[in-house]
């Protein structure tokens, strides 16, 4: 018998995607693995246990109500989906509570791909289903799966672009046929000096392979979201880009490959400062060409880097750090819908630090 999602089915993914990204709401993507936030805590002297990483997660989750007005879902790694905060509430319970959207990574990392430089893919298939729907039974109503392609001379190699935008495919399909909303992940790496219009065109033919395989693999893209890189120059390109040309650069790359079906683009911040990270996306909401779908962030380091300096893993930062986060919650909100400016920051919690990793791992 073949399987098709029913109507139903549809209408709840839809309606997930959807609700995720209304208003200029955005995703805060606390998912990073333990040894990934083991490098965030590195920068503030804070040992990466359980414990701290327990405290660190309730700082985030358990914000004032008023941040579900700029955050429409929060990406979680398996440890935090299961823990509780000080007096035994599960965390998840505090996004429950504030009508957010519970995600979850679901990938299991890069693994290379043999005879190209140093390309990757993406693993985590096997039992996918089973995790899946263990993960919907708790509360997940969206999930994660983060592919990376490098830009250099001779890459990303069209294996590694047809490999990762399969994978993706049917790592999405899996997830639908289980009620969950998959982020579809691209990652195109910030790592070298190329230029913008070398980025546009890596972006323009990696996001149109993965639209080419998910139609292949009857994806509903009604019930999914896009997280592609901003097209930006490299890292170490000696030419500086005003935010105008790389909302100009990002919305037509987009604009070729992306189907208007797909109801959001949530942006990873991949490296850029706080200040660039919502600039950018303010200068791509207000540029003046169509755009049919919700232009939002998904940010991971852009969200939580001042959040991390506010905390320095002492109880009584809480409360200072949880309004760093709110702050930059509700800045990114603007800046989704266009209305943001740099004077709207107030004094000193934006931070301008380039928060570049190079060859960057989640
Ligand atoms: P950054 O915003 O730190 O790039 O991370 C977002 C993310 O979830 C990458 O997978």
């Amino acid at each position: 018998m073949s399987v098709h999602l029913s109507d139903a089915q549809k209408k709840e993914l839809a309606e997930i995607a959807k609700r995720i990204v209304r208003d200029g709401r955005g995703i805060l993507a606390a998912d990073e693995s333990s040894g990934t936030i083991g490098k965030r805590f590195d920068t503030i002297g804070v040992e990466n246990v359980e414990e701290n990483r327990r405290q660190y997660r309730s700082l985030l989750m358990s914000c004032d109500q008023s941040v579900k007005d700029s955050i429409g879902g929060v990406i979680l790694y398996h440890e935090t989906l299961y823990q509780k905060d000080d007096s035994g509430k599960l965390l998840r319970d505090f996004l429950k509570e504030r009508g957010i959207a519970v995600g979850i990574k679901v990938d299991k990392g890069v693994v290379k791909l043999m005879g190209t430089k140093d390309e990757t893919t993406t693993q985590g298939l096997d039992g996918l289903g089973e995790r899946c729907a263990q993960y919907k039974a708790d509360g997940c109503d969206f999930a994660k799966w983060r592919c990376v392609l490098k830009i250099t001379d001779s890459t990303p190699s069209q294996l590694a672009i047809d490999e990762n935008a399969n994978v993706l495919a049917r790592y999405a399909s899996i997830c639908q046929m289980n009620g969950i909303v998959p982020i579809v992940e691209p990652e195109i790496l910030p790592d070298g000096n190329h230029t913008l219009e070398k980025c546009q065109e890596v972006t323009e033919k990696v996001v149109a392979a993965c639209y080419k395989a998910l139609s292949d693999h009857h994806v509903y893209l009604e019930g999914t979201l896009l997280k592609p890189n901003m097209v930006t120059a490299g890292h170490d390109c000696p030419t500086k880009y005003t935010p105008e040309q790389v909302a100009m650069a990002t919305l037509t790359a987009l604009r070729r490959t992306v189907p208007p079906a797909m109801p959001g683009v949530t942006f990873l911040s991949g490296g850029q400062s706080e200040t660039s990270a919502t600039q950018h996306l303010n200068a791509i909401n207000a540029a003046d060409v169509l755009r049919p779908w919700a232009l939002t962030f998904s940010y991971g380091r852009a969200l939580q880097a001042s959040v991390l300096k506010a905390w320095k893993g002492k109880a009584g930062n809480v409360a200072a750090a949880q309004k760093v986060l709110l702050h930059r919650a509700k800045m990114n909100r603007l800046a989704a819908q266009g209305k943001y400016n740099t004077s709207m920051e107030g004094s000193g919690s934006a931070d301008n630090q380039s928060l570049h990793v190079a060859n960057h791992q989640y």
